[in-house]
């Protein structure tokens, strides 16, 4: 697997790196940024090339000009040396094409071909389709039509999200890509699967001895995820309108995270066997029938609210958004894994909108120790938690119980904790581009992924859309409604709060130090 390499044995191969949509949002934000943090790394080989494509007319300098406006703005890594700068910038091209048009696709063609000609390049060639998901198929299929994936060197695709909208439509596209691509020749990018600390949890499992004995429902009480953001739907109600925060959060994202804390030890490192034990994970994900939904999920959308000190409205005043949209910004939902490791451990999830902090974080309860036994006399003893901070801070830390020092049987949580610098981690798309560009498919979504996760979440769809009066409503800054917290209450458990949330007061009680008396009797 490519973390356990060298970084200076990691370098990608020649190559041309074909970006679809390389004037949008997220070329700009995440692209671009992370190809120049790849070069600044010494990450590539002496030759490769960008060809960026989409429809408004750019020059070779103009867009050059572009690329270093994002760069500047977006970059992890700031341009310091201007002779270096233009060594960079000089191999990135442009080409105006409409994804609907053979004439297009074959111009690009020929343009690659010359550049590649030029450059002596071996044919390696990466497509990147970072444009609006109703192309997706439609570009595939045409880049074969087209000639754009004859000759020799590899051919890869990469996919962003989202990979359709049901699993009826995910299976159309998925059987139109394979008629063009293989399934290692296609990436499906899942950004979570990038992170520093999603990719910590293997090694955090897998390289210490001490956590897979316990990993377990013997003694693990329950796994807690939360994703929650601060802002609101912003300028993507388009996009968001159709999607909610269960297409959007928990049907890749989610998920993912899900099955890497969830999945058996894999046979080897290797690629397949850890992207069998994860498909195992979602085979075993209880499936939740319509009408048993409501029992186990809660969705909800913000209202109007504060947030960060300022009034923001709710999501149906949001520009874009239809008025009596039922559109969910907030899920919980409690799952279950049917296997002999995980039977009867709660996974509670959530991820919302326009919530009180921006924080990607997942714990590991474990279970309370035995009532009455020591120091837990009078059952007050808070738990052991493993916490996983995922974003914004990078790091975790282990929750035990030890003695307030110089009193008498006082006892205190205490974390041993380690944490690490985010800005120097590299970001989530500079990894997983580079692992496109190695041929790495570890931290991509195979199809059996999607597809399992598309059968679980489709029920949950269908039943929002059916009982609209079951949505509720949460302020706007808040931590999401009640009945989220209701969802853990009935099994006895409350949310942890995340990295930057307020104490509520059930957390308080554990928080602080508790005599127990007696316990020396
Ligand atoms: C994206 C979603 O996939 O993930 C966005 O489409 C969301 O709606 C984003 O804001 C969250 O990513 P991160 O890395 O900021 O947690």
């Amino acid at each position: 697997m490519a973390m356990l390499e060298p970084e200076e044995n990691r370098k990608a191969p020649e190559h041309t790196f074909v970006l679809f949509g390389a004037t949008g949002d997220l070329a700009k934000r995440k692209l671009y940024p992370a190809i120049y943090s790849l070069y600044r790394r010494n990450l590539f080989a002496d030759r490769w090339l960008v060809l960026g494509v989409a429809r408004r007319p750019h020059t070779d300098e103009s867009f050059q000009a572009e690329i270093r406006k994002s760069i500047e703005m977006y970059g992890r890594m700031t341009i310091t040396d201007e002779e270096d700068w233009a060594n960079f910038v000089l191999r990135f091209h442009y080409q105006s094409v409409h994804v609907d048009s053979d004439d297009d696709f074959t111009a690009m063609n020929n343009t690659i071909i010359s550049l590649e000609q030029k450059e002596s390049l071996p044919g390696n060639r990466v497509f990147y389709l970072a444009m609006a998901p109703e192309f997706f198929g439609e570009a595939a299929l045409r880049l074969k039509k087209c000639g754009l994936l004859a000759g020799s060197g590899f051919k890869r695709l990469i996919i962003e999200k989202p990979f359709g909208h049901d699993h009826a439509s995910a299976q159309q596209l998925n059987d139109q890509l394979r008629q063009v691509f293989e399934e290692d020749q296609i990436y499906r990018i899942d950004h979570y699967l990038g992170k520093e600390m999603v990719q910590n949890i293997e090694v955090l499992r897998f390289a210490n001895s001490i956590f897979e004995p316990i990993w377990d429902n013997r003694s693990i009480a329950n796994v807690q995820i939360t994703s929650s953001e601060t802002v609101g739907v912003e300028d993507r109600a388009g996009y968001y309108e159709q999607s909610g925060a269960l297409r959007d959060m928990v049907q890749n994202h989610i998920l993912q995270m899900v099955m890497m804390i969830a999945m058996e030890p894999p046979s080897r490192l290797k690629t397949e066997a850890i992207r069998d034990e994860k498909v195992k994970v979602l085979r075993s994900l209880r499936r939740y029938k319509p009408e048993e939904v409501l029992e186990h999920v809660v969705h909800a959308q913000y209202s109007q609210g504060v947030n960060g000190g300022k009034e923001v409205p709710g999501y149906t005043d949001e520009p874009g958004v239809d008025k009596s949209s039922q559109t969910e910004t907030f899920i919980a939902a409690e799952l279950f894994i049917d296997n002999f490791r995980w039977a009867g451990v709660p996974f509670y999830i959530r991820t919302g909108k326009r919530m009180d902090t921006k924080a990607t974080e997942i714990v590991i309860q474990f279970k309370d120790m035995p009532e009455h036994l020591y120091f837990n006399h009078n059952g007050g003893l808070g738990p052991n938690l493993l916490v996983i901070r995922v974003n914004p801070v990078e790091g975790m830390y282990l929750q035990l119980n030890a003695k307030r020092p110089g009193s008498d049987g006082s006892v205190i949580p205490v974390a041993m904790e380690f944490s690490q610098e985010s800005d120097v981690t590299p970001e989530a798309y500079e990894r997983l581009l580079h692992d496109t560009m190695r041929g790495d498919s570890t931290f991509f979504t195979r199809w059996d992924e999607v597809s399992l996760a598309w059968k679980f979440v489709d029920p949950l769809a269908e039943t929002f859309r059916n009982q609209t009066d079951s949505m509720e409503s949460y302020a706007a800054g808040s931590s999401g409604p009640l009945s989220a917290d209701e969802l853990l209450k009935k099994r006895g458990f409350q949310w942890w709060p995340v990295f930057g949330q307020e104490m509520p007061a059930l957390a308080m009680e554990h928080k602080f130090a508790r005599t127990v008396e007696g316990h020396r009797s």
